[in-house]
């Protein structure tokens, strides 16, 4: 499958099924998270693949993340990111979402679906996984065999904006 198939095939799944994410596929998303690109090469992520009954009570605590029996919560580490130096940014966010969308494309290509959730109390997870101070949780990438209805590759054509409304060209 080429890229833009890949990227069309995607979409978000709120339903999954009862059926546990074999550890090799596990493997695989990690592995795609982990040869994601980051600024200055910092690599300043740390990823908790919660599956456990008592991981996934946590994560209930601070999201809704669909009944999915794989979660990944993505977080950056403000203390070994790289930092702009005219205004201060931290890549920490930008990092972390570029893992996240390697391995939720990974996921789609296993035949997994996923769902990318910003919606969280970043205060419960912290405190939940007893992550250290410099540690933030920046995305959930929620993961399982998918029991939603699966949309249509061509959706893009209106769901999304035509690429006149995005781009400049200059
Ligand atoms: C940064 C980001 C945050 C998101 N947060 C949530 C969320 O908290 N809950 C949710 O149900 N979906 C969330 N989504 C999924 C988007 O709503 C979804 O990707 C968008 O509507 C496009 O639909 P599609 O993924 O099916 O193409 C998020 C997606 C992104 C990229």
């Amino acid at each position: 499958m080429g890229f833009i198939e890949l990227a069309k095939r995607r979409h978000s799944v709120r339903k999954y099924k009862d059926m546990a994410v074999e550890p090799e596929m596990i493997d695989m998303i990690l592995e795609a998270g982990r040869i994601a690109p980051t600024a200055a090469n910092r690599q300043p992520i740390r990823i908790y693949a919660v599956q456990s009954r008592e991981g996934l009570d946590v994560v209930r605590e601070a999201a809704n993340f669909f009944g999915a029996p794989l979660v990944f919560v993505i977080c950056g580490d403000k203390n070994s990111a790289w930092k702009r130096s005219y205004d201060g940014m931290i890549a920490t966010d930008i990092d972390a979402s570029i893992v996240t969308d390697h391995m939720m494309l990974e996921a789609t290509e296993l035949g997994l679906g996923s769902v990318w959730i910003c919606k969280f109390d970043p205060v419960e997870l912290k405190k939940g996984f007893e992550m250290p101070e410099a540690l933030e949780p920046v995305n959930i990438l929620a993961v399982g065999y998918s029991a939603d209805v699966v949309k249509s590759p061509n959706r893009h054509d209106t769901e999304r904006k035509a690429t006149c409304e995005l781009v400049t060209f200059i």
